[in-house]
């Protein structure tokens, strides 16, 4: 397959990264069904769509006839196999448990077309924990954007060891299409590239946080103002969750055995008391009067 073959997309949950991958598949020219098996969470994932275009061409940012074809192009479902039915290149999107990610792609596998690649957005589970539960793992792939996947330019591709050539340049082609940058990893690694890196970091900012060296607020000041970074480790934890946060450190704790890997106590607390951030209306920082 080549990407001029990629017509159909599905995105495989309308949650915090699929309902924006949704929608830039369809920006993008791509006939998109996103489905969700939460009813809210697709409604609200259509109600970002309908607000998201005409916010656009407001700014300027998009013709009017280039926000109603973007809206033509992407539909919104709870039937996994409508959505799968037809699709050339499938993303998943749905929350960070390999038994879910595996079951959902033994279906997918099932109901999409043979030639369909199917790639995982997963921030932490390597394709290769997933690959096996299809019939094609040489086409099962990690694809990771960005919060927010409309905004953040950078996509990982990771090339597992199973995955074939075509379905990484495929992955590679597509993610330009997008008009992202994609880059390759050529070895499945824990935590690919930016979240190593970005996790290191957080450590460090929640240490000086737990340790009363200086505030979160004081901390994402130094980051932004010192380092020149868009916005510092804490508003960004409450940007991709806490939830979020909490599942990687966990995860990489199963992986790695480490004590130092855990999740610090500042973050579980929040965790457990679900205050995961914007998404929730308080994490970090309150977001309730936005
Ligand atoms: N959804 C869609 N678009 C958004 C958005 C959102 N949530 N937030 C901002 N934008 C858009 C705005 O519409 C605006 O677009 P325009 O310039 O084309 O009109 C543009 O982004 C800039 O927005 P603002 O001027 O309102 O705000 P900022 O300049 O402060 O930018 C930001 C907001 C883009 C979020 C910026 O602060 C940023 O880049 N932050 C860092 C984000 C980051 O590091 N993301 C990676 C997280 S790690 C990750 O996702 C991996 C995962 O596995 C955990």
């Amino acid at each position: 397959m080549k990407v001029d073959d990629v017509k159909k997309i599905c995105v495989v949950g309308a949650g915090n990264m699929g309902h924006q991958i949704s929608l830039l598949c369809a920006i993008h020219g791509y006939k998109t069904t996103c489905t969700d098996i939460v009813p809210e969470v697709l409604k609200k994932a259509e109600n970002f769509a309908d607000t998201y275009l005409p916010g656009r061409v407001k700014k300027g940012k998009m013709t009017e006839e280039q926000a109603k074809q973007a809206r033509a192009n992407v539909s919104f479902t709870g039937n996994l196999a409508d959505a799968a039915k037809d699709a050339d290149y499938v993303i998943e999107a749905v929350i960070e448990v390999v038994p879910v990610k595996r079951k959902i792609f033994a279906e997918l596998d099932k109901l999409a077309p043979a030639h369909a690649i199917l790639a995982t957005n997963s921030s932490a589970i390597v394709s290769s924990s997933i690959a096996d539960a299809t019939k094609r793992p040489s086409q099962v792939v990690n694809l990771h954007f960005f919060n927010p996947a409309l905004v953040m330019k950078l996509v990982e591709v990771v090339k597992g060891p199973h995955v074939s050539d075509e379905t990484a340049q495929v992955s590679m082609d597509l993610c330009t299409k997008l008009d992202k940058v994609p880059i390759l990893l050529k070895k499945e690694v824990d935590g690919f590239v930016v979240n190593r890196i970005l996790g290191a970091l957080t450590r460090e900012a929640l240490w000086l946080q737990e340790m009363g060296v200086a505030s979160a607020e004081d901390i994402d000041k130094a980051m932004v103002y010192g380092a020149g970074h868009p916005m510092g480790p804490f508003r960004l934890m409450d940007l991709i969750g806490i939830d979020l946060q909490f599942t990687l450190d966990i995860e990489r704790f199963k992986k790695t055995g480490d004590p130092a890997t855990l999740p610090y106590p500042s973050v579980v607390e929040r965790y457990t008391k679900g205050q995961y951030g914007q998404k929730t209306g308080k994490g970090w920082f309150d977001y309730s009067e936005k």
